[in-house]
């Protein structure tokens, strides 16, 4: 069936894309449909791309009754680049769409989401310090940028208008280096605002390849990291200081460790969690806890904080922070999943536990652990609300209330979202 067909869009799914019912309804088809690129409210023609049982996911063709929040995208490669999905949204709705997605996937908790003032008045370009870019050689040339939406080729990507200038500069320094690097791979960039570090998986430090890297080193991109199987190389200085402030010390960071895409979204987001965590002279548990984005502010008022990553290199660069600045912070590495159900076997109790976990999220036997191993407070933090309500309901389910929730902006022109939830032990005050 490639018939076109009319929708009104009804709302937005996570993930971002659109959800409509055919009007007048398709006979043989469901009557839910997604679609990207369209927004609550209007009415739009598209194209059925695959039919499944229970809803059909479609193309759009024509926006028939724009929505007041659609906007004209800054990015000519909209629509055909994979690493923007919300280009078409006005930026001023974006944080305010995100909230009602989030608004939707918890609505069987008692509680009312709010959205966080992260950057008003925002263009939601020139904001994105970390980016992972794939790229496959062609003589002495690179294809370097990000993938097609839904496929896995490469657009080139020769000016991003969402990263911060200095990531644009060195992406053009590191295409000199085309005729040293495999034949395709992955370019992992990391940007305090005016420094770039690199980082290329799966590259082998020989001499000659060190050589021609070092030539694209300048004032901005001042390292690049190396690893290639057990081979470990570097030109340069590969690390940076991430969020620092009077109150708060940097973040010691590589572009192969997890960092938070937006800078003043995070400081927002640090100060939030350590308000709601209330950490203060109390011993804290800190799960997924990276190389400390939140673990170095916890720890200047709690008794102690207690990590776990599995992530060598973040552990042992937040045991390097923890030296350096004299923070009561024991950071280990290991498995969240299999360290939980460990404490909870045992006596050991946390009164405050803060955890930042993947998309996967908890999952019910870690929520169900943590349930028992936190007494007073829990501050979940979650990249994706799906399994966020998942996790949520399981911590419901053993004997906690959700006090509040609270959406972050963080990653803007795209459907990401972080959400901050609290968590107090039902009947608390
Ligand atoms: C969303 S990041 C959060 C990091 C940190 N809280 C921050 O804000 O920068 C998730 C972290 O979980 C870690 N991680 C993923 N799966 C894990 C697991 N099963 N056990 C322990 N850590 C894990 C990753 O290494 C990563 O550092």
């Amino acid at each position: 069936m490639d018939e076109l067909a009319t929708l009104r869009i009804r709302t937005l799914a996570t993930g971002g894309d659109a959800v409509g019912h055919p009007e007048p309804p398709v006979q043989g088809a469901a009557a839910t449909w997604f679609v990207a690129d369209a927004l609550p409210g209007e009415r739009v023609v598209v194209r059925p791309r695959k039919l499944a049982r229970n809803h059909v996911v479609a193309e759009l063709v024509e926006v028939l009754e724009p929505s007041a929040d659609r906007a004209t995208p800054p990015c000519p490669l909209a629509g055909v680049c994979g690493g923007c999905q919300w280009q078409h949204v006005a930026p001023a709705a974006q944080g305010p769409l995100k909230l009602a997605i989030v608004k939707d996937a918890l609505r069987g908790l008692p509680v009312t989401p709010t959205l966080a003032p992260v950057a008003p008045d925002d263009d939601g370009l020139h904001y994105r310090r970390r980016a992972r870019l794939h790229y496959e050689r062609r003589d002495d040339t690179l294809v370097l940028g990000f993938h097609r939406r839904r496929s896995h080729a490469i657009v080139d990507v020769q000016r991003c208008p969402v990263l911060v200038p200095p990531l644009d500069h060195a992406i053009a320094r590191l295409r000199r280096a085309a005729a040293v690097l495999p034949e395709q791979g992955e370019l992992l960039l990391l940007s305090d605002g005016k420094r770039v570090v690199a980082g290329l998986p799966g590259v082998r430090a020989t001499d000659e390849v060190r050589a021609r890297l070092s030539e694209c080193l300048d004032r901005t991109l001042v390292g690049i990291e190396l690893r290639g199987g057990r081979s470990r190389g570097r030109v340069g200085e590969p690390l940076l200081a991430l969020d620092g402030s009077a109150a708060l010390p940097p973040m010691p960071a590589s572009a192969f460790v997890f960092a938070q895409a937006r800078a003043e979204g995070n400081r927002a987001m640090v100060r939030h969690v350590v308000v709601r965590a209330k950490p203060h002279g109390q011993r804290v548990l800190e799960l997924y806890a990276g190389a400390g984005n939140f673990t170095r502010a916890l720890a200047k008022v709690a008794q102690r904080v207690w990590t776990c990553d599995d992530d060598r290199e973040a552990v042992s660069l937040l045991r390097k922070l923890a030296e350096a600045e004299e923070l009561p912070i024991n950071a280990k590495h290991g498995d969240v999943a299999a360290l939980l159900p460990r404490i909870a076997a045992g006596e050991t109790r946390y009164p405050v536990v803060v955890a930042d976990p993947p998309r996967a999220g908890l999952g019910r036997a870690a929520a169900k652990a943590l349930a028992q191993v936190a007494t007073e407070r829990i501050v979940l933090v979650a990249c994706d609300v799906s399994t966020l309500a998942r996790d949520l309901a399981t911590l419901v389910e053993h004997g906690w209330r959700v006090a509040d929730v609270t959406v972050f902006d963080l990653m803007p022109m795209t459907a990401e979202v972080e959400v901050v939830a609290t968590l107090l032990r039902a009947g608390a005050g």
